[in-house]
């Protein structure tokens, strides 16, 4: 069994926001242990320094060597495409039964709400997930709860909208995708991965327990304005539009899916319970960033 000591964070699903956490963990001077699948992903962060296990949670055979006690979690993996329930976390609460994490922060997405027809939304608005990515996304939160409950372990949800950030922007696609037009397009939501890795830090470090937020930036637009301004930054032509009557005939299906549901996440409970200061609160100011730094 490898040796960690009980207050080392684990950041299970180190990928794109992970790496962004384990930077401000190590700025907070807290070594996080890295779980990830891929040896691909384990000698990228090795590589930055951070210290990594490799662990399919995909193989329910695979025994972790790991003692995961007490341990303060952040749970970043996605849930598999298969069924409509989240096997993976399953599979990893199962694996924290007999020494119950201190504290689980958990990322979930904005999509369990469902299309709200444009309307600001809290978390108390009903679930009403529409894709089974959503729906599994719902189940992961019941399961999520259920253990905590069971086991005395605090959690928090963040239902988060879409994240981007450096090197994660849809620049390669551009050239192929056709949008709904300005006029017809819904409300959609994002997030700076910085903004984001800060928010799950003070989630966890803070004295919050058992609570749901919202996580956007607080500035809503639409997934046409958000491809429109990436090509104006990139100084590439912005991709052909179409109006919603025709985007079932005209649009790619993930890019359907996305514009089947249209909300705006209100973070009103986010800033009243943390004190927090969004670094980049609009598209502009955090596509600044990105390009700044070249992608
Ligand atoms: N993208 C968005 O707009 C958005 C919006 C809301 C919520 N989210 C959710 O936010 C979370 C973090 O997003 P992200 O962009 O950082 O995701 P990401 O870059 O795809 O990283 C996912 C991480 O999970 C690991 N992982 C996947 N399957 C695994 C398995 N079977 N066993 C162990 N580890 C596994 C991956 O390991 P390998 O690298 O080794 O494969 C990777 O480190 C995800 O749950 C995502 O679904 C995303």
């Amino acid at each position: 069994m490898s040796a960690l000591h009980d207050e080392t964070p684990i950041i299970v699903g180190c990928g794109f926001l992970g790496k962004h956490l384990a930077k401000q963990l190590q700025e907070h001077q807290q070594s996080p242990l890295c779980i990830v699948r891929s040896d691909q992903s384990r000698a990228a962060l090795n590589t930055c320094g951070y210290d990594v296990y490799m662990f399919d949670l995909d193989d329910v055979n695979a025994a972790i060597k790991l003692e995961l006690k007490q341990h303060q979690i952040y749970y970043l993996a996605p849930p598999s495409n298969i069924d409509k329930c989240d096997h993976r976390l399953d599979y990893f609460l199962s694996l924290c039964e007999k020494n119950p994490p201190s504290k689980i922060v958990y990322i979930s997405t904005s999509g369990v709400y469902g299309d709200c027809a444009g309307a600001w939304v809290d978390e108390n608005q009903p679930l009403a997930p529409i894709s089974d990515r959503a729906t599994r996304r719902v189940y992961a939160e019941k399961a999520l709860i259920n253990y905590c409950q069971r086991y005395d372990t605090d959690y928090v949800i963040l239902r988060v909208g879409g994240i981007y950030g450096p090197g994660r922007l849809p620049i390669q696609r551009l050239s192929s995708l056709t949008v709904v037009c300005p006029q017809d397009a819904p409300y959609s939501n994002r997030i700076h991965v910085v903004d984001l890795a800060n928010i799950c830090y003070l989630t966890m470090v803070n004295d919050i327990s058992n609570e749901i937020f919202n996580v956007a930036d607080g500035n809503a637009t639409t997934m046409t304005d958000y491809y429109y301004k990436i090509a104006d930054f990139a100084g590439l032509p912005r991709p052909p539009c179409v109006p919603m009557s025709e985007a079932h005939t005209k649009l790619s299906a993930s890019m359907l899916s996305f514009v089947q549901e249209s909300r705006r996440l209100s973070t009103k409970k986010l800033h009243a319970r943390l004190n927090i200061n969004i670094q980049f609160p609009t598209l502009e100011s955090g596509l600044e960033d990105c390009f700044s730094k070249q992608i």
